[in-house]
Parts: structure tokens; sequence; C-alpha cells
């Protein structure tokens, strides 16, 4: 952090809440570990794991982050209901510090036909709840959901309230992302001047992006006194999404002559966080997305690149490297070795057991064979498919295929189950990526129906390597597969075997189905 006159910014992290709660990102088990220790070496302050109620699997998935977390304040969401409140300190109880965040909605809008409550109602259920997580836990948040919205004297009596039950923060929704910057402002400031408790408790901000205002809102409420500030990386979240961590983060500290404040945030691990959530989701960011998008630092103009050459500071407000960009991209090549391999991985942030390291520096070595430049995406992509690999029941061995206009492409595929080899060849499908996953529910015995299907390139060139992400629906329950190849049909199969996979597993009773 800067100067010790600067105020210090909660970051509350919500990725494995409401950034799950976009439609297509919910994660397994394994992957919201996966995340759960990223931002434990990002430096947030808070990570709201889920919502303990919402499903056994939210639910285990907040008790393993609880129990395993060290450092950040680990979070489970619910709303004013006893079952709800048990449930969420049943799953945080074991963390070396829990906090219970209770909501409930307080506009006239969702009152009148959400909860068909009227104002007394709201605040005698506000006071309730946030009375029962008190009596488990002394580190309560309260959120009037849609607060926005809220007429302000109802807002400022609800926040009172909920105060003197013992909420030690008190959230400030802004659920439909409604708000302007200098709305948002006001509601914060007026709250610090009219709730007579306000000083017992930090105020948060949690806003959507449903006009696109979601950082500005948030830094306008850090302007007006807000100490916590609620976000997810990438910005994903519910429609829109929510305020983005890396934005607000960078925008506090690039702009730290203006608002005087900062955070605890590793800024070098934007980048690498980024990555991560955006291979487990699923969810790749834009490339002109700001602090981590590919093309966040590129300078293509010329008179651009002359002033960059000249002073960087010319065209560039922060550095690369502060965010997590690599100075060097360009890696790795066949010659490289095992050593090169495992200090590269680091650097981006990976730990590697000598195990995983062997796979990967293997892979790494046929990759090298058919591409001459690893670059760090490259990198990256080979690690994270071998993390997400392991324990796979089945995996594919081998392909063929031969495919033209006007015929019915014919299709060889051998997949392995453990020791064994199975093996099909046909003739089906209305092209090869259809051909190959009508072989792999052949061999597997798994009927799904594919309801997404990506493509995405890891880096750039004629030899980049295809990501593919699959989205299949099977017995009612959204499964995601990944896989990655400089071949797009191989990558395909990858991915439909990896979705694959995850259904063997819910199935063996190992995990629970990560929800629709
Ligand atoms: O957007 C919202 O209001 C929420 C609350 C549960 C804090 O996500
Ligand atoms: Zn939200």
């Amino acid at each position: 952090m800067n100067p010790s006159s600067d105020r210090r910014i909660v970051i509350f992290d919500t990725t494995l809440r409401d950034g799950e709660q976009s439609p297509g990102a919910s994660m397994n088990l394994a992957e919201k570990m996966e995340v759960a220790q990223a931002l434990v070496a990002l430096g947030v302050d808070i990570i709201e794991a889920g919502f303990p109620i919402a499903s056994p699997g939210d639910f285990e998935a907040v008790r393993e982050i609880a129990r395993t977390v060290r450092g950040p304040v680990v979070c489970g969401l619910a709303r004013c209901r006893n079952e709800d409140i048990d449930r969420a300190w049943e799953a945080v109880k074991h963390a070396e510090s829990p906090r219970i965040h209770v909501f409930l909605a307080t506009s006239a809008i969702h009152r009148e036909f959400k909860l068909k409550m009227d104002k007394e109602e709201i605040i005698r259920r506000a006071v309730a709840g946030v009375e029962r997580a008190v009596g488990y836990c002394p580190n309560v948040e309260f959120s009037p959901e849609d607060a926005a919205r809220t007429e302000h004297d109802f807002l400022c009596r609800v926040v009172e309230a909920a105060i003197a039950a013992g909420a030690t923060t008190v959230n400030i929704p802004d659920t439909v992302g409604y708000a302007t910057p200098k709305h948002m402002g006001e509601v914060i400031q007026r709250l610090r001047n009219r709730v007579p408790n306000i000083d017992k408790a930090v105020i948060s901000v949690h806003c959507h992006n449903d006009l696109g205002m979601a950082v500005a809102n948030s830094l306008a409420a850090v302007e007006s006194g807000a100490g916590q500030v609620e976000c997810t990386v990438n910005g994903i979240g519910e429609r829109a999404g929510n305020c983005s961590l890396e934005e607000i983060v960078m925008a506090l500290r690039t702009r730290h002559d203006h608002y005087q404040a900062d955070t605890a945030v590793v800024s070098q691990r934007l980048v690498p966080t980024s990555r991560l959530v955006a291979s487990i989701t699923g969810m790749h960011v834009q490339r002109n997305k700001a602090i981590v998008g590919l093309n966040a630092f590129a300078h293509e103009a010329g008179i651009h690149q002359d002033g960059m050459l000249k002073e960087r500071r010319t065209y560039e407000i922060m550095r690369p490297e502060d965010v997590g960009f690599t100075m060097s991209d360009l890696v790795l090549g066949k010659h490289s070795g095992r050593a090169a391999l495992a200090d590269r991985a680091k650097t981006l942030g990976y730990h590697l057991t000598g195990e995983q390291l062997n796979v990967v520096f293997e892979q790494f070595k046929v990759l090298a064979d058919k591409k001459k430049e690893i670059y760090d995406a490259d990198l990256a992509a080979l690690i994270e498919q071998q993390i997400h690999a392991a324990g796979e029941v089945y995996s594919l061995d081998s392909y063929e295929i031969t495919c033209g206009t006007g015929h019915r492409p014919r299709v060889r595929l051998s997949i392995r189950r453990g020791e064994q080899i199975l093996s099909t060849e046909k003739a089906y499908g209305d092209g090869p990526v259809d051909a190959v996953f009508l072989a792999i529910e052949e061999l597997t015995g798994y009927t799904v129906s594919c309801k997404d299907f990506r493509v995405h390139s890891v880096t750039v060139g004629k030899d980049a390597q295809g990501e593919v992400t699959v989205q299949v629906e099977h017995e009612n329950v959204l499964y995601r597969g990944r896989g990655v190849s400089t071949d797009s049909v191989e990558a395909s199969a990858k991915a439909f075997l990896n979705a694959i996979n995850r259904i063997v597993a819910v199935g063996d009773g190992k995990k629970e189905p990560a929800n629709l």
C-alpha cells in the first residue's frame, strides 16, 4: 500500500458467488478451490465462496474453501431465513475468519411484487436475520438488496436497524445496475450523514454493470466514504456482470493522486488470475478489456509507437508488468529444458508438483515439435489442461477422419479408459466435429445434447493452438469441457471428453453437479 495517510479499501471478491451465477460460469469443486487459492495469492481481503443453501454442491464448496483457505475472510451468503443462516454457518464455521452475509430486498418494487411484505415486516426480518447470524459469528454483513432503488428514508431506517442488531458491514447493492456515479455517491453520503450509528459498521458497495457503470459507481461510493468494494475477476456476474476487480484496483492505484486510497491486492497477479478464471469458466475477456485484455497495452498507431520508444509514459499510464503481463512473451522452444519450463511456469503463477511437471514437460516437447515458438499463453493452456485433466476416466488416444463436400465424414477414434482402449470406426455426423462427438458418445455410452461450442485461438499465427470449450446437457444439468490442441478437431474431442468425464465424476458420486 502507498503512504500511511491512505484509506485502505477492503476488497470483497464475489467471483465464486455472484460471478458463478452468470450464465455458463458454474464451476465444480476442484475449480472453485483453484480459484480460491488464486484469490489468496492475489491478496483479496474477503472471499464470498458461495450461497450454501442454494445446492449441496455450493455448500460443499463453501465448506472446503473455509477449511483450507488461510488469510482472507471466508464468507457465505444467506437470505434472512433461519434455514439459510444455519446452513451458511455450517459451511463457514471452520474458516480461520468466517463471515455470514445476510440479505433482504428493500425497494418498493421488491417489497410489493417479490416479497409481498410491508416496510415494518422488512425491518423485523432484517433484524431477526442479522441477530441470528450474530449469534453464530461476530463478523456479519447485511445487504438491503436493490438499495440503489430504495426510498432513502426507508434505507436509512433499515441500515440503522441492521447495525443496531450487530451487522459489522452494511453493503449497498445496486442490484440491477441502475445507478449513476453521482446517484451512488449521494446514497453513501446521505447514509453517512443521517444514520446515527453508521460509524459502527463498514460501508460497502456492490454494483452491477447493466449500464456499464459498475466500476464508476463503485469509485463514486469510495469517494463518498465506502470502505469496502464488492467485485469479481473479469467483472463476471449476473447479466452484464459486477464491478471488475482488476479495474477498480488499478483505478485506485493509478489515480492515487485523486482517490488517496489503495487496496492490498498484489497487482502482478491480476493477469494470471484473470486467465485462470477465463479458462475455468470459458468466459474469455475481450481483447480490448481494460487492464487484462490482450490489447490493453498494445500500441498500433505509428505515432504512438514512436512516442513509446522515446518515453513510454507518453502513451502508457500503467506498466504492463505491474498488472502481470510478462516483459518477454516469447518464451520457450524445442531446445528448452525442464528447468526453464519449471521456471516459466512459476513466473506465470503455477505451482506444479514434480509429477505434474513431468507430464507438462512431455506435452511441451510434443507441442514444440509442431510449433516453433511457445508463448506464455500456450504454456498456460497446457498447464491448465493438465491440472484439469487429473483423475479423468476417459482420455483421447487417437483419431483419424476423412471428410469432404458431399461425403459423410468417416471417423476412426480410440479412447482410453484406464488400461483399456475402446475403438470405433463409422461414417456419421454432418461434419468432422459432429462425427467425433458421436463416436465419443458411442464409446462412452453417454448421450448428451451440445448447448454451446466455441473455438478460441490461444495465441496468433496459423500454427496457434485452438482452445475449444463446449457445454453439454445431461439429465437437465449443464457440464462444461475444455480442450487445447494445434488441431481444432482434436481440441474439440478433448473438450467433449472433458465434459463427459465431469458427468462420470458426478455419477460416481465424487462431485455434485455444477447446477444449471
Ligand atoms: O446484487 C445483489 O443485490 C446481490 C446481493 C445478494 C448482495 O448480489
Ligand atoms: Zn449482485
